[in-house]
């Protein structure tokens, strides 16, 4: 089989001319908007039952918990993508999943309050806050609310979508496992997180459980955060399965038109109100289902489950020795027994999940505190670092995962940055190794959910400082003389100025040097203001996702991986960083040249001046004179060029370094940068780019 052509279009995604709102500033919009108002009129939709689809008891709040938990329940931790940040659910393809089965309708509920406030708030933020102000309307208080999440026009790709998609297109009782390299949290395609039923539709609640831990682990939660969000969660609302699903017809971008974007069309019944099929079980857990209460967990422990069908035919529990105690959605005179899907039974069953259910069942109050935090977390964490939230309703307490950073100090005058510029020279340490933590530093943003980056200084504490890619010693060495140059500037100006801003000064003093010895003088501009976080303000575990498994840009792979090639993982890596294809071209031939790779190999190092920032890695690779093979026939990751002429051997590359000539597309783009006279093009270019990764994470200055 021959090459896989490398999806050099993902980073073409973001230039905006899918949003019609490119020039709009959400930020102040948000901040203006009077969001007492929002909830009041959102107050009013919650009990405004509506005939077209009328609400379960009268009310509409669980449905729009089902719709707030669906769009932020997307999110998975490895690689920060989806959740409810830019409003995905209202779009292809997650719209249209399986197990978003009439939320379409949801989110027409919604649609009076999203037209009243127009572009004051986003989707992805409206439908946040309509989930928060459901719960408030069944009596559970929330502990807060932030805005931020800017609306998508279009599904951004990735490199792992079309195999997620293929997964997709199988059965729902899929019986193929999932590629362990795919960073989604859901066992099937096309549900959020796992199938109800139990693994593969075997109902078990104890193997569910396990397939319960490992989604919530990838979504990001513990145990204890993942049994307080299905209890609570299930202690509102139904399950809705009058008939077979085969009553319904096809999603909403699929549907015939006259559907005008509604799917799933129930021709079953009247199609709706008791008649209505979403899923395919039909239950309610609860005596009062829209009104918060312990009674999902008194239900759970206190009655014996039998195993039973919906009337869909899916597998679903009864409480064999409980009384008629459950209202009727639509019928006041009739009442059911409490009833539970395989998933629910998972938090009796599993012993660690046991302890904490009846840990909460004995204590309602821990409950409820646990619930309200892991809803917090679930709808929030998608959003980025806490200094990104457009707070509307701030909570008394900051959390780990929202890595709040101190306040930075942002006033440097013109002469102190050339005094401290001048100490950084003089430190001793080589600018190599400047260039390269600022570079370790700053490229750990992913731009999915806008966590690392460079603020915090965060490369210098665990887990960071310990990844084998960032160079330990040297990020160590680095650090101790930037700290005695903080020090210094200190006691000669009584300012402050931190380690975050000092590595980034110190790289940016690295490219003006390497600039320079290429003949061009340059000021790489630089915005102080970043501050230093304290070791506890780190959450580890979240970071530790953030580790690359293979870097193109520093030309440093972990491991071989299994389903994806290495540069496609570059790709991946630039699409994080929101590089374009020759912002991606133009900072791996600059870092190549000034000693940007691991451990200061010599892999595509195409120059014979090192430490100059010239274009020869380009010219370089695009000469036809040099004959490039594999190192060994077993490695087909580092390669040799030799010289077609003399046979000598010229360089050493990787695949890394290669795509950039094999790959039609980003050779179109090397070439641009290896023309005769293109030198000072690419300095600037490579300028621009460098700044740009530099400061991908300053939402104190520039919110996006
Ligand atoms: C409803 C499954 C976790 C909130 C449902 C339904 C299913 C389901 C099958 C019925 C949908 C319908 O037919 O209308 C699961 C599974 C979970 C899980 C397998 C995890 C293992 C959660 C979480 C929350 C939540 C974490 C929120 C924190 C709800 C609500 C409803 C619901 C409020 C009722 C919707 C309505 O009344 O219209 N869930 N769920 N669920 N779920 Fe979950």
């Amino acid at each position: 089989m021959g090459r896989r052509k490398l999806k050099v279009r993902l980073l073409y995604q973001r230039g905006g001319e899918q949003n019609p709102l490119k020039n709009f500033n959400y930020k102040e919009a948000f901040e203006r908007l009077n969001i007492k108002q929002v909830k009041e009129e959102l107050f009013k939709v919650m009990t405004d039952s509506k005939a077209w689809w009328p609400a379960d008891f009268g009310h509409y709040g669980p449905l729009f918990v089902r719709l707030a938990w669906h769009s932020a329940g997307t999110y998975r931790i490895k690689d920060g993508r989806r959740g409810a940040n830019r409003g995905f659910i209202r779009i292809w393809p997650i719209y249209n999943w399986p197990d978003n089965t009439n939320l379409d309708k949801a989110i027409r509920l919604l649609w009076p309050v999203k037209k009243r406030f127009g572009p004051s708030i986003s989707w992805g933020d409206l439908i946040i806050l309509a989930g928060n102000v459901a719960l408030e309307s069944m009596g559970f208080k929330t502990i807060g609310f932030a805005g931020g999440r800017v609306d998508s026009y279009l599904f951004e790709e990735d490199i792992y979508y079309e195999k997620e998609l293929q997964l997709f297109k199988q059965e729902r009782s899929l019986k193929s496992e999932k590629p362990s390299e795919l960073p989604t949290a859901a066992s099937t395609m096309g549900l959020i997180y796992v199938n109800p039923e139990g693994p593969k539709g075997k109902p078990d609640p104890v193997e569910s459980a396990l397939e319960i831990r490992e989604a919530f682990r990838l979504m990001g939660m513990d145990d204890e955060e993942t049994v307080a969000l299905i209890a609570g969660g299930h202690s509102f609302g139904k399950c809705h399965g009058a008939g077979p699903v085969s009553c319904l017809g096809e999603p909403p971008d699929e549907a015939p038109l006259e559907e005008a974007g509604l799917g799933w069309k129930n021709s079953c019944g009247k199609g709706r109100a008791e008649d209505t099929i979403t899923s395919g079980f039909e239950l309610a857990w609860t005596k009062t289902p829209v009104r918060w209460s312990i009674d999902f967990l008194e239900h759970l422990f206190k009655y014996n489950w039998k195993l039973t069908k919906s009337p869909a035919g899916l597998w679903q529990w009864v409480a064999q020795d409980a009384p008629e105690v459950i209202p009727d959605a639509f019928d006041p005179n009739r009442r059911h027994r409490p009833m539970m899907l395989t998933t629910d039974l998972a938090l009796r069953f599993d012993p660690v999940y046991r302890e904490i259910a009846l840990k909460f069942l004995s204590n309602p109050e821990r409950f409820e505190e646990a619930f309200a935090k892991a809803w917090f977390k679930l709808t929030h964490r998608d959003l980025g670092p806490e200094n990104r939230y457009l707070w509307k309703e701030r909570p008394r307490e900051l959390f780990v995962w929202q890595e709040p950073l101190p306040p930075g100090s942002s006033t440097l005058s013109g002469e102190e940055l050339q005094s401290l510029k001048r100490e950084i020279k003089e430190s001793g340490i080589p600018l190599r190794d400047f260039l390269y933590t600022a570079w370790s530093a700053a490229s750990t943003y992913r731009d999915s959910d806008k966590r690392g980056g460079a603020n915090g200084a965060k490369i210098a504490l665990e887990p960071q400082i310990s990844w084998e890619v960032n160079e330990p010693e040297t990020v160590k060495r680095v650090a101790k003389a930037l700290k005695k140059v903080a020090e210094e500037f200190s006691n000669s100006t009584g300012k402050r100025v931190s380690l975050a801003d000092l590595i980034v000064l110190a790289g940016n003093v690295a490219v003006e040097e390497g600039a320079k010895r290429a003949g061009l003088e340059v000021e790489v501009p630089f915005t102080p203001g970043r501050a230093d976080a304290e070791q506890h303000q780190v959450d580890v575990e979240t970071h530790r996702y953030l580790e690359p498994e293979a870097d193109g840009f520093r030309n440093y792979l972990k491991a071989k991986p299994k389903e994806f090639t290495p540069e496609e993982l570059f790709i991946d890596k630039a699409q994080q960083l929101t590089l374009t294809a020759w912002e991606m071209a133009v900072l791996t031939a600059g870092l190549r040249v000034l000693g940007g790779n691991f451990k200061k190999r010599d892999y595509g190092v195409l120059t014979n001046r090192p430490g100059a920032l010239t274009n020869d890695f380009f010219v370089n690779l695009l000469s036809p004179e040099v004959r490039w093979q594999k190192k060994s026939p077993k490695n087909d990751f580092i390669y040799e060029g030799y010289s077609r002429e003399t046979g000598k051997r010229l360089w050493e590359a990787t695949r890394f370094d290669l795509i950039f000539v094999a790959d039609s597309e980003l050779r179109a783009v090397s070439e641009v940068y290896g023309f005769e006279g293109s030198l000072e093009k690419f300095v600037r270019d490579f300028v621009s780019s460098w700044v740009k990764v530099m400061e991908l994470d300053r939402f104190d200055v520039n919110w996006r």
